[in-house]
C-alpha cells in the first residue's frame, strides 16, 4: 500500500452514529449467470455462456465464449469455457498461457489477478506480467497455497472461500507479490462466493442464495465487524460491487442493479 493509513472515527456530537442502510434496486435487462464490476466497467457471462458487458443500458457480447469473467484494475480476464484464460488486449482476446484450467478469475486486486482450478488450487499473477502480457511469449502463474473455489481481492485483503463454504481472509497481498504471507484468517460464516471490490467492500451469497455485506471492513479493521444480510427480493445466486452499485443476479438469472440509500440516525 502506499501511504500510510489514515483511520477516520465519525463522532456526531457525542453519540454512536448508526447507519440504516436501505438496498433500492431496478431490473436490468438480460438474463446471466455471472456478473463482475470493477474500475467503472461492468461484464458477465450470459446463459449460452457468452461474455459481455454492460454499455448504454444492454449487454454487448465481446466475441468470446466464457465460464467467468472478471475486470477491474488489472483489466478484462476471461476463464473460457475450456478452462483456459484470456485477457483483453487493446481490441481484442490474447490467450494467456494457462496455470492449469481455472474455474474462476479475478482482476480486482492492485492491477494482479488471482484466480482457483476445478480442484481448488488457487493462482495468482503479478501486476507486471498481468498487465503487460501482449499474447507472445508466456506468463508466470504463481501457485498459492491454500484451497478455494472462489477468490476475490481488493485493496486491503484477499477474501476467498472453500468447498466447504468456509470464508478465509489473507492480508499483506500485493501487485509485486500476490502470493502474500501463508497465513489464512479464518471469518465466520458461510459462503458460496465472495467479491471484494476495488474498494474495499467484501459482499457475498451463501449456499440458500441470500445476499451478505461485510459492515466495518477499512484499511484499519480489514476483516471488518460481522455480516449484514441484505434484503434483496428473490434468491440471489452472484453479486458484484463496484461505484456504490451493487450488481445482483437472482437465481432465475434477471439482473438488478442496487444503489444504498443511507440514513443516519443519531441514537
Ligand atoms: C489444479 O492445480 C494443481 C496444482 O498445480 C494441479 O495439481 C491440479 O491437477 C489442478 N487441477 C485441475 C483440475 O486442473
Amino acid at each position: 500500500m502506499r501511504g500510510g493509513i489514515v483511520c477516520v472515527v465519525l463522532l456526531v456530537g457525542s453519540g454512536i452514529v448508526w447507519v440504516a442502510e436501505a438496498l433500492q434496486c431496478e431490473a436490468v435487462p438480460g438474463v446471466l449467470q455471472k456478473i463482475d464490476a470493477g474500475a467503472g466497467r461492468v461484464c458477465g457471462i450470459t446463459e449460452e455462456r457468452r461474455v459481455v458487458v454492460f454499455r448504454d443500458d444492454s449487454w454487448v457480447d465481446l466475441q468470446a465464449s466464457g465460464d467467468h469473467v472478471s475486470v477491474g484494475p488489472a483489466g478484462l480476464w476471461n476463464v473460457g469455457v475450456d478452462g483456459l484464460v484470456s485477457k483483453w488486449f487493446r481490441k481484442g482476446w490474447v490467450q494467456v498461457n494457462p496455470a492449469g484450467n481455472l474455474i474462476q478469475i479475478d482482476a480486482g486486486g492492485d492491477k494482479f489477478v488471482v484466480g482457483c482450478n476445478a480442484s481448488h488450487s488457487i493462482f495468482c499473477l503479478n501486476h507486471r506480467p498481468a498487465l503487460s502480457y501482449d499474447g507472445s511469449g508466456s506468463v508466470s502463474w504463481v501457485a498459492v497455497p491454500g484451497e478455494l473455489k472462489y477468490y476475490s481481492c481488493g485493496p486491503v485483503g484477499c477474501w476467498g472461500v472453500n468447498k466447504l463454504d468456509e470464508i478465509h481472509v489473507k492480508l499483506g497481498v500485493s501487485g509485486n507479490s500476490c502470493h502474500g504471507p501463508e497465513k489464512w484468517y479464518r471469518i465466520p460464516g458461510s459462503l458460496s462466493m465472495v467479491e471484494v471490490s476495488t474498494d474495499g467492500q467484501v459482499h457475498g451469497v451463501n449456499k440458500h442464495g441470500l445476499v451478505f455485506k461485510r459492515i466495518g471492513v477499512s484499511a484499519c479493521n480489514p476483516f471488518g465487524s460481522g455480516w449484514e444480510h441484505l434484503r434483496v427480493a428473490g434468491l440471489s445466486k452472484h453479486v458484484s460491487y463496484d461505484h456504490e452499485v451493487l450488481w445482483i443476479i437472482c437465481r432465475n438469472g434477471e439482473v438488478q442493479r442496487c444503489r444504498f440509500s443511507e440514513a443516519l440516525s443519531p441514537e
